[in-house]
């Protein structure tokens, strides 16, 4: 009989789930059938690193999926066709290929569970929030032309011109006269009857001040058939200006390059929803610095709770140390991070600088120290959120800096000090226009169309929207290819 193994840690998951999350009521082939919902929710087919676990239980598959129950609860077939089609594979005769895949579902599944979903909140609450956000954003329906835009306008009552219009990536922005200056305010608090009137969701159109008055930017998105997707040539033939960090995020509205620095951040928080594009984010980052940066010039201390996100950069002469994976790792090597620094304040001070930018030529390199999710990390590791702080406190000024992922940008995670010390901020698509302002201060972030669309606050900045680059897995690897391996 065929059967699928878990790890300690899955069983450990499983546990918590039957006690916390279904109180009780479930079996536990209720968590493995939810981590499958949760894994089959991804773009992307789980990885073989899934295949060898240790230490946990074994599963019959005639169980699981109910062969020989009553006819009503014998999903036998419909898992195989779930798995054939979306791996585009028939797997009905392939009887070891269809019970590999499934294990590497369900496992993918529990770890998204153990790293997403914490104890003091509702399970089902969570189920809801994974299983039916974000994914289908874009609306494949017509683009509005010019005439019909002036038309729903005016059947929300406002007359309007349109002056010009962009065609950029994944928007169409219209500059648009409006006849009354409180049209404006009309417009904004009616975006939601402009989609429908548009026959468009509304998710992607927004709306902003162009400078003269009475005019505004008035964007409205494409669907994704239609966007025009910048990715690894962007990165792969760029070469990074000036001396500090920079980050080619993404392009603009109009399609231009938009580049931070991120000696100027000199921290950045990213937030936003499973499969909003945060870790696709954190990609086109490091690689932005890898491949304009020696081993000698910068170094990388990378903090994956996931054990997969960042695996790609296993073996870089750039890593300060190996992947940290676990939570006891992780506080040890913040505070290492934290002597560190210390010791590179009495550097400055022996070297009478003030900044790390001051320093000459054989200056230590400077550090980024990037964690793919915090919330699991907290998590796992409460304690250490305070190392986590001082390096936010004072690191800036001598040459380290973080960046921060999270998809619960809630006060537990991202409050107090931590919010106080870290001021350039990057929000991809939330829930909630609350999570928005978490984020940024302002709303918006619910508004973004997904997949990588994101507004972006740098310090001492306003906010702008960015579409970030494509990078799928085997874009990362090539680009990876092209980083020095030697000094
Ligand atoms: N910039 C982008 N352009 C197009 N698709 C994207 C982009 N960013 C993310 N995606 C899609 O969304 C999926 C989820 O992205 P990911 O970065 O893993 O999200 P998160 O880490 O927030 O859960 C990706 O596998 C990819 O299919
Ligand atoms: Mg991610």
């Amino acid at each position: 009989m065929a059967k699928v193994y878990t790890s300690r840690i899955d069983e450990d998951t499983i546990a918590l789930v039957l006690r916390k999350g279904l109180m009780a009521q479930g079996h536990k082939w209720a968590v493995l059938r939810i981590a499958l919902a949760l894994s089959l929710k991804q773009p992307d087919p789980p990885g073989d690193e899934l295949d060898t676990p240790e230490g946990g239980k074994e599963y019959f598959l005639e169980a699981l999926t109910g062969r020989g129950q009553k006819e009503s609860e014998d999903f036998v077939d419909a898992f195989r066709v779930l798995l054939s089609a979306y791996h585009g594979e028939d797997l009905f005769e392939e009887d070891d290929r269809y019970t590999h895949l499934l294990q590497r579902h369900i496992r993918r599944g529990l770890r998204e569970i153990q790293t997403s979903w914490r104890e003091s909140h509702d399970f089902h609450e969570f189920l809801r929030q994974e299983l039916f956000a974000v994914q289908n954003l874009g609306n494949e329906v017509p683009v509005p032309d010019a005439g019909s835009l002036v038309h729903a306008l005016d059947e929300l009552g406002l007359s309007a011109t349109l002056l010009d219009c962009l065609d950029g990536p994944r928007v169409t922005r219209h500059r648009v006269q409006f006849a009354d200056a409180e049209d404006f305010g009309r417009l904004e608090r009616r975006l939601d009857d402009l989609a429908f009137t548009l026959g468009i969701k509304d998710a992607g159109i927004f709306l902003a001040p162009a400078g003269e008055p009475k005019t505004a930017w008035l964007d409205i998105p494409r669907p994704p058939s239609q966007w025009s997707v910048a990715g690894t040539e962007a990165l792969a033939g760029w070469t990074a200006p000036g001396a500090g960090l920079n980050l080619m995020l993404g392009v603009d509205i109009g399609g231009e390059p938009v580049v931070r620095d991120l000696t100027e951040a000199p921290h950045v928080l990213l937030a936003g929803t499973t499969g909003s594009g945060k870790s696709v984010c954190i990609h086109g980052m490091l690689l932005s610095l890898l491949l304009n940066r020696s081993p000698r010039e910068l170094k990388l201390l990378l903090v994956d709770p996931k054990r997969v996100e960042l695996s790609a950069y296993r073996g870089l002469p750039h890593l300060l140390a190996p992947i940290v994976t676990d939570g006891v790792e992780a506080t040890r090597a913040f505070k290492g991070l934290v002597k560190e620094m210390e010791q590179r304040e009495q550097l400055l001070a022996a070297r009478g600088a003030r900044e790390w930018r001051d320093l000459d030529e054989g200056a230590p390199p400077r550090i980024v120290l990037v964690v793919e999710e915090l919330a699991a990390l907290f998590d796992q590791a409460p304690e250490s959120e305070d190392p986590l702080v001082q390096l936010a406190q004072k690191a800036r000024a001598v040459g380290i800096h973080l960046v921060l992922a999270t998809q619960r940008p809630d006060a537990a995670t991202f409050s107090g000090l931590l919010r106080a010390n870290i001021p350039s901020r990057i929000a991809l698509t939330v829930l909630k226009a609350a999570d928005s302002r978490i984020i940024l201060d302002e709303d918006g972030a619910e508004r973004l169309l997904g997949k990588g669309d994101m507004l972006v606050k740098w310090l001492g900045e306003q906010v702008v929207r960015v579409h970030g680059f494509n990078l799928r897995p085997s874009d990362v690897a090539s680009l990876l290819q092209r980083v020095a391996k030697e000094d």
